[in-house]
């Protein structure tokens, strides 16, 4: 199959690499790539959606596979999909459970799915009575609209909870997308992501992993788009697969029917479990990065047959299995990551000698470009991916550890207790 990947960075890599291993004879395009996807794919230029649809018919690309949210909000399956073409992801509408937290939370409250009490409101009062009406702190305040994961305010006090508000509802602190906010209780548990690969009416649920949003040890320093993950986290048994299933999963899907908006492409649900009961806290409409890293590399049937059946609502047919190892992936980013960019580094990787060590790792690249003499260069906040596979997870942290020792670059940075919850 001609297949097309949209995204540069570590997750769609891994995506690309996985299909590649299948070594089916499938010929790999990005847009836009970065500067490892082309030493599998042939990276093409950046364009719109409208020239990138009549590319690709030009092109007979099969496939598309969209990585980021972005264009899956701008509308990119419903212009491939008008044009004939076969795209895996969720169209415009069915994309709103990420685009607007303020959809996602009515469909969740309409449909009766487990998650934090809220209001959503545009009016500073409603909002104050709420936060006066909460017998707990801390208090959740988020902005509606995409904030490039910056929406979210965890307030200590009812004062800052107001304040927050405050400054969303003016447009001061996230412009169009704040003009909205949901108000909500904090719910206190463990944080875990799942993913459901859907095609509308059918859907095949991955091992749940854990992802680490703050930037330093310990769940210290800002919030990131995620330092480091593994799968499958013991923190998940039976039971929970179960009741996330039943109570979050089957009604998202029937529900997004009823909407008119059947959902295809990868349902990612953010989770809290609390007292052993998955509550929802988001939707996002893509894969997690980097749990996607971690993911793809555990599973054992094809990953581009996968996505084909679900792109062509026949899910029903396949059946898709996993390995039973464990996945470890530590981020690496780069020295002014999170809060600026940086000078462009050069990446050198020494070579491994060690059979097992060689045999259980690989990198996922994500912010990497090539200079003239084609050298690789550390150009992204997060810049790579050091992924272990093991036994146990212990194994496979250790794995990946041992190959972020192999990993250097001016200025790297990295969590050193990725999966510490685990072990
Ligand atoms: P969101 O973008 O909604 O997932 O929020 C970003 C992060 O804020 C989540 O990954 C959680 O760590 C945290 N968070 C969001 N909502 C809540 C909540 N109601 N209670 C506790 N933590 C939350
Ligand atoms: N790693 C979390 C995310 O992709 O949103």
């Amino acid at each position: 199959m001609k297949i097309l990947i949209i995204g540069s960075g570590g997750r769609e890599y891994s995506i690309g690499l996985a299909i590649n291993k299948e070594n089916a004879g499938h010929e790999l395009f990005y847009m836009p790539g970065n500067g490892a996807t082309s030493d599998f794919a042939t990276n093409i230029e950046k364009m719109d959606y409208n020239e990138l649809a009549a590319w690709a018919k030009a092109n007979e690309i099969e496939l598309t596979i969209v990585g980021p949210e972005a264009p899956l909000v701008d509308g990119i399956v419903d212009i491939f999909k008008s044009e004939g073409l076969t795209i895996f992801g969720p169209s415009k509408e069915a994309a709103q459970l990420e685009g607007s937290k303020v959809y996602m939370k009515n469909f969740l409250k309409k449909y009766n799915i487990p998650t934090a009490r809220y209001i959503e409101t545009d009016s500073i009062e409603d909002a104050y009575k709420f936060i006066d009406s909460m017998e707990k702190t801390p208090i959740v305040v988020k902005a509606d609209g995409l904030c490039a994961g910056k929406g979210v305010i965890i307030a200590q006090s009812k004062d800052e909870a107001k304040k927050s508000v405050g400054e969303m509802l003016s447009g001061k602190a996230f412009g169009e997308a704040g003009k909205r906010v949901i108000v909500e209780e904090f719910l206190d548990g463990y944080e875990l992501s799942m993913f459901a690969i859907c095609d509308g009416e059918d859907y095949i649920l991955l091992p749940a992993a854990q992802d680490h949003k703050r930037l330093l040890d310990g769940d210290k320093g800002p919030n990131t788009g995620g330092m480091g993950a593994y799968a499958p986290t013991p923190l998940v048994n039976d039971e929970i697969y179960q009741k996330v299933k039943e109570r979050i999963i089957r009604p998202t899907l029937d529900g997004m029917k009823k909407e008119g908006a059947p959902f295809e492409g990868v349902l990612f649900i953010g989770l809290m479990i609390v007292d052993g009961e998955p509550l929802t806290l988001e939707f996002n409409v893509r894969f997690g990065d980097p749990e996607c890293e971690v993911l793809m590399p555990l599973m054992t049937s094809s990953v581009s047959d996968m996505f084909y059946k679900a792109a062509t609502n026949r899910l029903g047919e396949i059946h898709v299995s996993f390995s039973d190892e464990y996945c470890v992936g530590v981020v690496m980013a780069s020295k002014d990551y999170p809060y600026k960019s940086s000078a462009p580094a050069e990446i050198i990787v020494d070579e491994i000698h060690h059979e097992e060590l060689k045999k259980h790792t690989h990198i996922s690249y994500a912010g990497v470009s090539r200079d003239e003499d084609g050298k690789l260069l550390a150009t992204g906040g997060r810049v790579l991916v050091c992924i272990g596979l093991g036994k146990s997870i212990k194994e496979a942290r250790e794995r990946a550890y041992l190959l972020c020792g192999q990993v250097h670059f001016a200025g790297k940075q990295f969590r050193t207790d990725i999966a510490y919850q685990a072990i």
